[in-house]
């Protein structure tokens, strides 16, 4: 995946405003902060780890959000999204993303704790000419004061959940719920830590009647989390030259891995989304001959599967799957 010109222009055009050893400086602080994960403090608080994160953080976190989006449409190939309430917002990477996959899109409400990233996204909607940005509600809101919100077909929280305390994540979620009308997207590093968000925010969600979409193809206690393991995935991005000098390293990619809930709004979209499939939940092991799967089931357990070249038209579909992707129940058998 690689991210749009014109915001990889947008990037530039930020970062070369910032004196280079400054920037490098910053991009290690962040990496620092992000390692530690003590939200106690803001994580930016200068304009050189503004640029910082704008270079080496949200073409990951965009990257994981367009990919969830994706998710959405295959799963749910006919619940338009008309708008979109995106919750500590940063600079708008949610709804970035957002655009590039839901072509029913048509308003957007930001909330962002950080007048300063609020500034900058209407800056780059203005410089892109992205009419939805450019009419979107960009609002100041500490999400820890208590959070009023109108619905919204889609709500995201993207990389922010878990840079609350537990008590104000909590309540932020129960609220985010209510405002969804049809989808609820929670977006968190794939950490143990993003994923144990995630989880105790999938049990809450399941108690209010959420229909979990993706990843989980059921909606019983989480099988990875009940043998002391970690459900994530993998979002592979193209690295500009500047990330590879910021971030040291050769690849022309990086990985940015990430846990993530859809949750829908079950009687509102009962017919809509697709019956649940089981998903590859490990990297699929590609030997000579044969393809091993990992999958989390819709019984809500997790097997070992095999596909071997004697089976042609599974062998073929399964040296094409992902990490992440499902892989049809009638192999199950
Ligand atoms: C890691 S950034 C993620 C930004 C964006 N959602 C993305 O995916 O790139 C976390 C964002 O949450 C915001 N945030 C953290 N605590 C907040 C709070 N209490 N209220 C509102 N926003 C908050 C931060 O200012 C920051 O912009």
């Amino acid at each position: 995946m690689r991210l749009p010109a014109e915001l990889l222009d947008a990037i530039q055009r930020e970062t070369d405003k910032v004196d280079r050893r400054k920037l490098v400086q910053a991009t290690t602080q962040l990496a620092e902060y992000y390692k530690a994960a003590d939200f106690s403090t803001p994580a930016i608080a200068t304009e050189a780890q503004r640029a910082a994160y704008l270079a080496v953080r949200l073409p990951a976190t965009f990257g994981a959000a367009r990919r969830v989006f994706s998710e959405i449409r295959s799963r749910a190939p006919h619940a338009d999204v008309g708008s979109l309430l995106d919750l500590g917002a940063g600079p708008g990477t949610a709804l970035f993303a957002a655009v590039e996959e839901f072509q029913t899109l048509q308003q957007a409400t930001l909330l962002e704790a950080d007048a300063q990233w609020l500034t900058l996204g209407k800056r780059w909607a203005a410089q892109i000419q992205l009419p939805i940005a450019q009419e979107a509600q960009w609002l100041q809101q500490d999400l820890r004061s208590g959070l009023t919100c109108k619905a919204h077909d889609l709500v995201v929280i993207s990389y922010a959940l878990g840079e609350l305390p537990q008590a104000a994540a909590e309540a932020v979620l129960r609220k985010a719920w209510s405002c969804a009308s049809k989808f609820l997207v929670l977006i968190e590093p794939g950490t143990r830590r993003g994923f144990a968000a995630v989880n105790a925010a999938r049990s809450a969600l399941i108690a209010n009647a959420a229909m979990i979409v993706a990843p989980c193809p059921h909606q019983s206690a989480c099988p990875m989390a009940a043998a002391g393991d970690w459900c994530h995935f993998s979002q592979r991005l193209e690295r500009t030259s500047q990330h590879r000098q910021l971030k040291g390293g050769e690849l022309g990619y990086e990985d940015e891995k990430f846990s993530y809930l859809i949750a829908a709004k079950a009687g509102v979209l009962q017919g809509d989304v697709l019956p649940s499939q089981p998903r590859i939940v490990r990297h699929p092991g590609k030997h000579s001959g044969h393809v091993q799967f990992s999958l989390c089931t819709p019984q809500g357990g997790i097997v070992s599967r095999t596909v071997t070249r004697s089976s042609k038209a599974a062998y073929k579909a399964a040296r094409k799957a992902e990490w992440g992707d499902t892989w049809p129940d009638s192999t199950m058998a």
